[in-house]
This record gives C-alpha cells, structure tokens and sequence, in this order.
C-alpha cells in the first residue's frame, strides 16, 4: 500500500506575489512537482487571494495532469468558482483573514444548514468532497453525514507538539484515520508535516494521502540555491564577455 503525495503551491505563490511579478509562476511548479512524482497539487484560494489568485486555479486546473485540489472555505463566493473549475476534489477549510494560515479545523458538527447545503451542492455537481478537521470523533461522524467522500485530519497539533504529547498527538491521528476508514471514509493528513515529522504519519496505514506545502518549499530553496548562485554567475560572465 502506499500513500499518495499531494503538494501545495501556495508558497509559490506568497514568493510571486511579495514582489508583484509574474515569476515564480505556481503552475509552473506543480508542473515541476509532477514530473518529480507528486500524485496530486493543492492549492487554496483564500478570499483575500493573498497568495494564489483566480487565473491561478484556471490555469493549474488546464494544466494538471495528475489530480487537482482545491482548498477552500465554505462560502457562495467559492462554491461558485469550484462549480466552474471543477477541480477532482474540493476541501472545506475553516478561513478567517487575520490568520497566517489555516489555524483550526472545520466545524463539520455545528456548521448547520449553509453548511449542510453547500456540501449537497458540491456532492450533487460530482465534486468529491473532502474536510478538513481535527482527529475527533464526533467530527468525523458529522463529516460523514455531510457526505464527505474523505475527511483531511489537522495535523498542526502534532507537528507542534513536544515531548509525551506527541506520542499522544500520534495515537489521535492513528485513532481518528482508523476510525474513518471503519465509516467508510478516506483519509489524508496535512498541515506542517515535514521530512521529519511525516515519517510517523506515512506508518499510519489508514492514511492515503497527504498534502504538503511549506516544508517542501522550503527545503527546495536550500536544494537549488547553489544552482541559482551558480546560474546568475555564469549569466554576469556572459554581461562581462559582451563588454
Ligand atoms: N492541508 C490543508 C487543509 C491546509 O490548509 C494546508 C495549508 O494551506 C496544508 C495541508 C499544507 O500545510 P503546510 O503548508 O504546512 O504543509
């Protein structure tokens, strides 16, 4: 059995927008993350679009070969665009716009009717539906009856946790994914897991999936910035051979 790999390109785009570029271009590297062996690319239009943007998610949903991720919160404005990209899964993630990033997970148990709705909606147009929450029982039954196709387990908690509570934080996670699985539910994992810290989570073999972001980034920048150094010196030789 194996887990499948999905990478989010949000960072990407935070790096693109801090200078209002065009580069580096998002799609460009799910591409790159595809040919490298990602099984799917994440990407979450928040609504203050402070990273990736609407031609963003029209563009990787053209593109993507493999499976395509749409992160979202549970609103009209976002239902609407999911409608028209279409994306193989949308998850509902919590938003509120004064935080870095996704804090908590979603309250699938006291969402009410709006939520109830706009997961109908999402479901009956052929979108598989995924949620994003916390390794909790009651949560994962609500997900279920929200007619969730997979739950998406927070695992912020445990990436931050220290010394015995993690261990503890663990075996939540090995409850909550055996748990769901028993419910006829998949299950992915994400939020801060690192090359590090995945390993445990990669054993929980109730786990399918997971979405990776930040870390993957970041240790990119440390994999290509000899390349880069070298590249730009070798562009001002060629300056310096024009003279
Ligand atoms: N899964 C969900 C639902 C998220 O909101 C995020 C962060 O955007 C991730 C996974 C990826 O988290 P990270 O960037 O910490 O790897």
């Amino acid at each position: 059995m194996t887990i499948r790999l999905h990478i989010n390109v949000d960072h990407v785009a935070t790096i693109r927008n801090a200078r209002g570029t065009i580069y580096p271009d998002p799609s460009f590297a799910a591409a790159v993350c595809e040919r490298a062996g990602a099984d799917g690319i994440t990407a979450h239009l928040r609504e203050d679009r402070r990273h990736i943007s609407d031609a963003d998610v029209e563009k990787l949903r053209a593109q993507i070969t493999t499976f395509f991720n749409l992160e979202m919160a549970p609103t009209e404005e976002m239902l609407q665009v999911a409608l028209r990209i279409r994306p193989d899964t949308v998850t509902l993630v919590p938003e509120r716009r004064e935080e870095r990033t996704t804090e908590g997970g979603l309250d699938a148990l006291r969402g009410g009717a709006a939520l109830g709705l706009l997961c109908r909606r999402l479901v009956e147009a052929g979108i598989r539906l995924s949620l994003f929450i916390a390794p909790d029982d009651a949560q994962i039954e609500a997900s279920r009856d929200l007619g969730a196709t997979q739950i998406e387990l927070h695992t912020g908690e445990y990436c931050s946790a220290q010394g015995t509570q993690r261990p503890e934080q663990l075996s939540l996670l090995r409850h909550a994914a055996q748990r769901a699985n028993a419910r006829g539910l998949e299950v992915a994992a994400g939020h801060g897991l690192t090359r590090h810290n995945a390993v445990e989570v990669a054993a929980i073999a109730a786990i399918a999936e997971v979405n990776i972001g930040h870390a993957i980034i970041s240790d990119a920048i440390f994999g290509g910035l000899d390349a880069a150094v070298r590249d730009m010196r070798a562009a001002l030789e060629r300056g310096i051979g024009m003279r």
